[in-house]
């Protein structure tokens, strides 16, 4: 409308006016949606075929992967990150464990490429979202569009089981994470089989057996509960402060969840153009 501004045309000052705002709504107004509803739509089609090979013993290692890939991110050199890099990346130490979850979305990924082209870190991104909400967490939408990596990321980027409170707050926070999300991001340990309530039920039970401590029980097999690096952060005042709120209030867990994950997701991705 604006660009018909001053150009000479056969509209009168009085049509034109009329003639620019209609072009307006039945131009513009449904190539916007069009351009929406194709994202909606491709969206759509990623979580569907990633729903039909995910089931809730897959859950969890489909989550840890997705945290693989983008846990390597470090804000300072831009490296690591959402870029899909993982695959590359399968004979590291710290990833033992995780071919299984590529060989599940392997099979989603080459179904979704018979419709449309998707990338490695789509994929992962959306599929650990999925695994949350079939577990019965919070649904987290996921934009699509990460360009993936041709190389592995650098390495040692993860944060090490043994860490400490105020290592896992260095090493988070150079990924751009808060205490905060550090510890609602954690939470994710309430997936598997480290102790924390139902493997399959993603749920705030994470953060009311931290409080229990029930590492310290000598009793059978509580002692085997949880990692060094879970243990650590109920010993740092600041985690500690999250871990109450999070275990007295599952709603608020899910929201900073949500959060914390649509970002761990986003970091250090490289979006296609158009
Ligand atoms: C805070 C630092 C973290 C450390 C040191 C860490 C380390 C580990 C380790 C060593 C395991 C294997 C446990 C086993 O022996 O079975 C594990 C499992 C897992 N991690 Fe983490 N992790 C961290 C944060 C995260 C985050 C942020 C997520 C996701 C958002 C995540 C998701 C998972 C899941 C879902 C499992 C269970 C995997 C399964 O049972 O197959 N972790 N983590
Ligand atoms: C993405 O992948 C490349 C490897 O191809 C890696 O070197 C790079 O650091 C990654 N991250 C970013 C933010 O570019």
């Amino acid at each position: 409308m604006i660009q018909n501004e001053g150009r000479d045309n056969c509209f009168s000052s009085h049509g034109r006016r009329g003639f620019g705002l209609l072009t307006a709504i039945s131009i513009a107004l449904p190539l916007h949606w069009s351009a929406e509803m194709g994202a909606a739509s491709e969206l759509s089609i990623v979580q569907s075929e990633v729903r039909n090979v995910l089931s809730k013993a897959k859950a969890a290692g489909v989550l840890r992967m997705a945290f693989h890939d983008a846990g390597t991110f470090d804000m300072d050199e831009n490296s690591g990150g959402m870029n899909g890099s993982i695959v590359h990346e399968l004979e590291r130490p710290e990833n033992a464990g995780l071919k299984k979850p590529f060989k599940v979305l392997e099979k989603a990924k080459r179904e979704i490429e018979k419709s449309q082209q998707v990338s490695w870190a789509d994929v992962i991104a959306v599929a650990g979202a999925e695994a949350v909400s079939l577990c019965g967490g919070p649904s987290i939408p996921v934009r699509l569009g990460r360009e993936d990596a041709r190389m592995p990321d650098p390495e040692g980027k993860l944060p090490e089981e043994s860490l400490d409170a105020s290592g896992l707050k260095r090493c988070f926070l150079k990924k751009g994470f808060s205490t905060q999300e550090l510890v609602a991001l954690s939470g994710a340990h309430t997936l598997g089989s480290k102790g924390f309530g139902n493997p399959v039920v993603f749920d705030n039970a994470y953060f009311k057996i931290l409080l229990e401590k029930p590492w310290a029980s000598s009793a059978g097999m509580s002692s085997m509960i949880g990692l060094p690096s879970d243990r650590a952060l109920v010993e740092d005042d600041e985690c500690l402060r999250w871990i109450k709120i999070y275990s007295a209030d599952q709603v608020q867990f899910f929201e900073d969840f949500k959060s914390a994950y649509s970002k761990l997701v986003d970091s250090g991705a490289v979006w296609r153009s158009g």
